[in-house]
């Protein structure tokens, strides 16, 4: 990815442990300019992850107010994760308080605001349900040429996770994901297929306390706290999801990305939520580019780099 001019970016999602760790990597990268910060019920509801979102932007020192989106999903009944993320949604670190108040505009103001005055066009990364990206393209249609590409955390081409079809975020609000990949405007969709690989392990984060920062110190504290109920679930390491949307545009290289048309099934007991591919690209124009792997040590390298650029010393092997 190589720009002159530093990149708009939205960040949506449900902090959530691995929405915050997307978030850190976006803050570190300076070929980022983050432009908004938007809150969706999912992992928890509206109130605690909003509140979740204004805490990480005082972490990461981004002096931006955080805007309070749909509280449930478009049509359907809202499902959280439950205390999978912990009580507060973020449990595990303390944070720092917040330094602003929440925006006096909804989620879909804001990004609204952001497409109409930014010069360049924007990446949205969405790393929860696609609530508020659904409710932004039906509220605005004509910004969808500002809208460079939207990058999610959803899906998946082979399983599911909330159910063995369907992924969390997709399944919390399967009209808001079919109006996205619907809408015509490019999407990257960082599924299960890769998110499953992209497993951090004890040891390796292990090392982001000996680069003495509070940003690293954090993100392995919410690493020790995740990872506890995830091994109840048989996982030996923490399965970083939300960042592969990030990555994902800043380290192409590391992963394997495929053109397809992806569409999504609303309907049936057992189907409801799940994602398809149905046609490769020569069959017909792409509407979505689906990361299917990726240089796991590299994605961790990359991680731990981005914490290392919060300040401190060097990390010990
Ligand atoms: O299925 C994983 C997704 O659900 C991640 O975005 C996680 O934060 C939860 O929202
Ligand atoms: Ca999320």
């Amino acid at each position: 990815m190589n720009t002159e001019r530093k990149i708009p970016l939205i960040l949506d999602g449900d902090p959530g442990h691995d929405d915050a760790i997307a978030w850190v990597l976006a803050a570190a990268d300076p070929r980022f300019d983050i432009r908004a910060i938007t809150a969706v019920a999912g992992n928890q509801t509206l109130a605690k992850v909003a509140e979740n979102c204004r805490k990480i932007a005082a972490l990461l020192h981004l002096d931006i107010e955080v805007a309070k989106g749909r509280e449930v999903p478009l049509i359907a009944d809202l499902m959280t994760g439950g205390d999978y993320h912990g009580e507060t949604g973020l449990d595990g670190a303390d944070l720092p308080a917040p330094e602003h108040p929440f925006s006096s505009r909804s989620a879909v103001e804001m990004m609204a605001d952001v497409l109409r005055e930014s010069e360049d066009p924007v990446i949205i990364v969405a790393t929860g349900p696609q609530t508020n990206v659904a409710a932004l393209l039906l509220a605005h249609p004509e910004l969808k040429p500002k809208i460079r590409l939207v990058s999610i955390m959803g899906g998946g081409l082979r399983n599911g996770n909330w159910t063995s079809t369907a992924e969390f975020n997709i399944l919390n609000d399967p009209e808001a994901a079919w109006i996205l990949f619907h809408a015509g405007v490019p999407v990257l969709m960082c599924g299960l297929d890769v998110t499953e690989q992209a497993i951090i392990y004890p040891e390796e984060w292990q090392k982001l306390r000996s680069l003495h920062n509070r940003v690293a110190d954090t993100v392995a504290a919410w690493l020790d706290f995740f990872s506890i109920k995830l091994k109840e679930l048989g996982w030996e390491g923490v399965t970083l999801h939300d960042p592969c949307a990030v990555l994902a545009l800043s380290h192409p290289e590391i992963f394997t990305i495929k053109e397809c048309n992806v569409d999504v099934v609303l309907d049936g007991e057992y189907t409801r939520g799940l994602t398809m591919c149905t046609r490769t690209a020569k069959e017909q124009p792409a509407s979505c580019r689906a990361v299917t792997g990726l240089d796991r040590e590299k994605f961790v390298a990359l991680l731990i780099e981005a914490c290392r650029s919060f300040g401190g010393g060097e990390v010990t092997e």
